[in-house]
């Protein structure tokens, strides 16, 4: 995708991080922007920004883990403005802790959000996207958490290996039917946004009945060290980000010595060998978690 003045996007996670990134990007190049985030008073102040920086401006307040809500932002967005060119499918949440002491609602709220997300996304989006005809670009958001399995983190993992695996099988999907649309896999290692601090959107009927673990307060902090001194600003990966799509480029890892541990995971899975550590490269991200 070349050209962006005049054109839709719809970028989920809007009131923070990438996503308000993305949307500011989108308002300087001229897009129509239809902003969703679960957060009212977020969603809105991004909105107002924008609006005042003179972009066409649709707000939805949007969990996206609900099929129904996401399709009504849908039809609105089509009905507001014809057309959908840019999809960002971009809310997340994140949990840490020992696989075991993972709540089953951590599961529910985490794959609810992260990896329903995108299907929803992809669901309410891509057919009427397919009958414009014209070129358009899909964005999922990801990580390298999709493309690792770090320790303490099996539901935030899970979620976002779903995404990568989705991202790729809908590549295949578009490409064997000739499709104009795009579509690229972001996965950031640590950036500092809100993400450490995802608690704050947890709905009330997925909090956890029980007090934080030792090792849930071990990842919640290594979490809160990692995202907060990363390198790279949100608005630098929303800017690699739209390199991406105007080069059409599918896998978008922002930081790319993390490929080191992406090669030792496919060695160990080549060579049948037992799982290396992802992050014995990186001596200052530390999660060892001591049995209480
Ligand atoms: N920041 C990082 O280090 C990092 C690294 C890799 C991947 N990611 C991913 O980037 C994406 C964006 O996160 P971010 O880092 O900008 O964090 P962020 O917390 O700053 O932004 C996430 C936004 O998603 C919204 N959101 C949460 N639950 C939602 C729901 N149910 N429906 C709609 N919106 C919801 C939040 O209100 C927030 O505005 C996420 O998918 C995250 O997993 C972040």
């Amino acid at each position: 995708m070349q050209e962006f003045a005049g054109k839709t996007a719809v970028i989920t996670g809007a009131g923070s991080g990438f996503g308000r990134e993305f949307a500011r990007i989108g308002a300087s190049l001229g897009m129509n922007l239809v902003l969703a985030d679960v957060q009212a008073d977020a969603l809105e102040a991004t909105a107002q920004e924008l609006r005042a920086a003179g972009a066409n401006v649709l707000a939805h307040k949007v969990d996206v883990s609900k099929a129904d809500q996401v399709q009504a932002m849908a039809d609105d967005a089509f009905k507001t403005f014809g057309a959908v060119h840019l999809l960002f499918n971009n809310a997340g949440v994140a949990t840490g802790g020992l696989a075991w002491e993972q709540s089953l609602a951590d599961w529910e709220w985490v794959m609810g959000v992260n990896l329903m997300g995108v299907v929803h996304g992809i669901h309410s989006f891509v057919p009427r996207m397919l009958k414009q005809g014209d070129r358009c670009h899909i964005v999922n958001t990801a990580s390298v958490a999709g493309l690792l399995s770090a320790q303490t983190m099996a539901v935030y993992n899970a979620s976002k290996h779903g995404v990568v695996t989705i991202s790729e099988a809908l590549f295949h999907d578009l490409r064997v039917t000739n499709a104009n649309i795009g579509v690229t896999v972001l996965c950031p290692a640590f950036v500092p946004t809100g993400i450490h601090q995802s608690e704050r959107n947890r709905p009330a009927d997925l909090h956890n009945a029980t007090e934080p673990t030792e090792s849930m307060k071990a990842a919640q902090a290594a979490s809160d060290k990692a995202v907060t001194s990363g390198k790279i600003s949100a608005a630098q990966v929303a800017q690699m980000t739209f390199d991406a799509i105007r080069e059409n480029r599918f896998y978008l890892v922002t930081h790319p010595k993390i490929l080191k541990s992406v090669e030792l995971r496919m060695q160990d899975i080549l060579l049948q060998r037992n799982p290396s550590d992802p992050f014995s490269y990186k001596k200052d991200v530390t999660f060892s978690v001591s049995q209480g």
